[in-house]
């Protein structure tokens, strides 16, 4: 469902990867359109000298496979590339679906402009559809639980505790009737908390795939 709309999204991003560039390279099925797209460009001598920062060991394993040099340092990053689980209009995000929000967040934060690819479904004027993912450390983690769930969410551990962050952690998942942004901050003090899926205003530009076309938004940072 909405694959295609997800291809739309990543063969618009990708002209805007030139040669000698340096980018965050994002994790999930949107993004691997995205990187399938340049590793072809690679092969094909139209594109040389990529240096990609990954935010996952799954991405990185893709990236190595298309000749795309690895560079863990964040300096310089000139855009980073990645999907979403839920969007708006101020380029705020809900990401963390595929668990690995934290590395996400470091890269996304450190890149001079941030492009992310989503399909119609993932757009919404309130973010309220997907389920806030926040990364936890293994350690009196029903506790954690309990103290976010006092901000008025139900959470859930990620496949009972059997999902494991690429940094060892858990990740609970909480559903708000609103995700307003202002949770950022109220659960990211909590102890115990790593990260939170809440990226604000960060998006730079937003590709939406929709009825076979794509939408190109830029946002303003405020
Ligand atoms: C990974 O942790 C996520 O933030 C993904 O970027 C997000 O879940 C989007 O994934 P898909 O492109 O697979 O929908």
């Amino acid at each position: 469902m909405f694959e295609n709309d997800k291809k739309i999204a990543a063969d618009e991003a990708i002209k805007y990867v030139k040669s000698n560039m340096k980018i965050g390279l994002g994790t999930g099925s949107t993004t691997k359109f995205f990187l399938d797209n340049l590793g072809e460009l690679i092969k094909d001598g139209e594109i040389k000298n990529i240096t990609g920062v990954p935010t996952s060991k799954k991405t990185e394993e893709i990236a190595r496979s298309y000749g795309i040099k690895i560079d863990n340092n964040l300096d310089n990053i000139e855009i980073d590339f990645d999907g979403a689980d839920e969007c708006d209009i101020y380029g705020n995000l809900i990401k963390g679906g595929g668990g690995a929000l934290v590395r996400e967040k470091i890269v996304a934060y450190n890149s001079k402009d941030v492009y992310i690819m989503v399909d119609e479904s993932k757009f919404s004027e309130k973010l309220h559809n997907f389920p806030l993912p926040v990364e936890v450390i293994p350690f009196m983690e029903d506790i954690t639980k309990k103290n976010i769930e006092k901000l008025g969410c139900k959470c859930s551990f990620r496949d009972n505790k059997n999902f494991i962050s690429d940094n060892g952690n858990y990740i609970i998942d909480c559903r708000f009737n609103y995700t307003d942004v202002k949770y950022e901050e109220e659960i990211k003090m909590l102890p115990g908390v790593v990260e939170v899926g809440i990226f604000k205003n960060i998006a730079t530009k937003i590709f939406e795939g929709k009825n076979n076309k794509c939408n190109t938004i830029s946002i303003r940072k405020l």
